[in-house]
């Protein structure tokens, strides 16, 4: 008898995700105080949610979340996969000690099998579907994602030659190039030998960009895929979404992919220009709104002008007010408020309203790290 000898070519058969939803969000308190930078929702839908479901779009359903301090409320948003249609696997991150070391409290989970690693608090536009792909079918040790960005020194940036990564260097004073490393990053198995041989870098962190470093000193094949789309569709591709003008403009993009949608109760005396999505239970009087904006579950407009690229949670109030390209998170009342708010992030049952007492003066109840602009 002859053994079948299989001529199909050697792809990768297995991919698992690992999603990584721990660190503190320092950038973006004080909502970042209460609730984890990756709950924050861009569209009103949590910005970890893009994530989870670019990954799964990709064919990957067996999803590691590293969770951190943050663990219990991320667990509780994203469940145990289903309503994704993937199967979700919580990794406690003992301390915030870098992406490597995220790896490393995943090694149990990611066994041999080679993974994609997404950084929950980014977001890619047009999904990874086809870098998974070519992943799959080129197997190198080490796929990575640049885009140029006009400042490099806030990320890891790559020095290229012929085309071929040489040199990564994280967050570097003086960038060598303007090639910033995209947080999403293919490895296989020998990823695991690179970081068991690096230190601890001068932030305190095992750095994947010194991980991979090590795999290109070794020999290892670490591939690149440049986003090269025409600029304003390149800024648009990609977004660490770690500050406030990221999350709004990473707001701004997503409202203007998607399509318009009337789901809850809009009177007759509502004007509604352009893109606007009305979520289910939501109620609109005597307003305009200016899409692209959404309007969340259960939130009432009332006698109130909504401008371009708003998102409003759910359980919100908005009335006698005006606000444009501004997020405002669940369960928040913007009552009687003279003057347009503006590029603003609002958390949580936030209360933002006028005194009817003498004398008029501003009154603030704000939390730690709060940015409170004034005319
Ligand atoms: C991390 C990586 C960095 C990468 C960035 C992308 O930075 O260390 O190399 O460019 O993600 O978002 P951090 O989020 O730690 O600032």
């Amino acid at each position: 008898m002859v053994a079948a000898i299989s001529t199909a070519p050697c792809t990768i058969a297995r991919v698992k995700g690992l999603i990584l939803s721990g660190g503190k969000g320092t950038r973006l308190r004080p909502i970042t105080h209460t609730s984890a930078k990756q709950l924050v929702p861009i569209a009103n839908k949590p910005i970890l949610f893009y994530a989870i479901e670019a990954v799964v779009a990709a064919g990957i359903t067996d999803i590691g979340i590293i969770t951190g301090e943050t663990g219990a409320e991320v667990e509780a948003a994203a469940g145990d996969g289903s309503r994704f249609g993937a199967h979700l696997t919580y990794i406690p991150q003992a301390a915030p000690l870098g992406l490597a070391h995220a790896v490393l409290s995943a090694r149990a989970f990611l066994g041999a099998d080679s993974f994609v690693m997404y950084l929950g608090d980014n977001l890619i536009r047009h999904g990874i579907v086809p870098i998974v792909e070519s992943f799959k079918e080129t197997t190198p040790d080490a796929l990575i994602l640049l885009a140029r960005v006009p400042e490099p020194q806030h990320f890891g940036v790559a020095e290229l030659s012929d085309g071929k990564v040489v040199r990564l260097v994280e967050k570097p004073a003086h960038p060598v190039s303007d090639l910033a490393l995209v947080g999403v990053y293919l490895f296989n198995h020998t990823v695991f030998d690179a970081i068991d041989s690096i230190e601890y870098s001068a932030r305190g962190e095992l750095e994947i960009t010194d991980a991979i470093q090590k795999m290109i000193d070794g020999g290892r094949r670490v591939q690149s895929h440049l986003i090269t789309e025409p600029h304003e569709a390149m800024v648009a591709t990609w977004k660490d979404t770690g500050r406030l003008e990221d999350m709004l403009e990473a707001n701004r993009i997503v409202l203007d992919d998607l399509p318009a949608h009337i789901d809850g109760t809009v009177g007759d005396d509502v004007r509604l220009h352009g893109k606007v999505i009305v979520q289910s239970g939501a109620t609109l009087r005597n307003c305009t709104v200016r899409g692209p904006a959404i309007i969340g579950e259960n939130t009432v407009i009332d006698d109130a002008y909504i401008g371009p690229y708003t998102s409003i949670y759910y359980g919100c109030t908005v009335r006698r007010a005006e606000i444009e390209h501004s997020i405002v998170l669940e369960n928040s009342v913007i009552d009687d408020v003279d003057g347009r708010i503006e590029s603003s992030l609002i958390g949580k049952e936030c209360r933002i309203g006028r005194s009817p007492l003498r004398p008029r003066t501003i009154k603030l109840m704000v939390g730690d790290h709060s940015r409170v602009e004034l005319r």
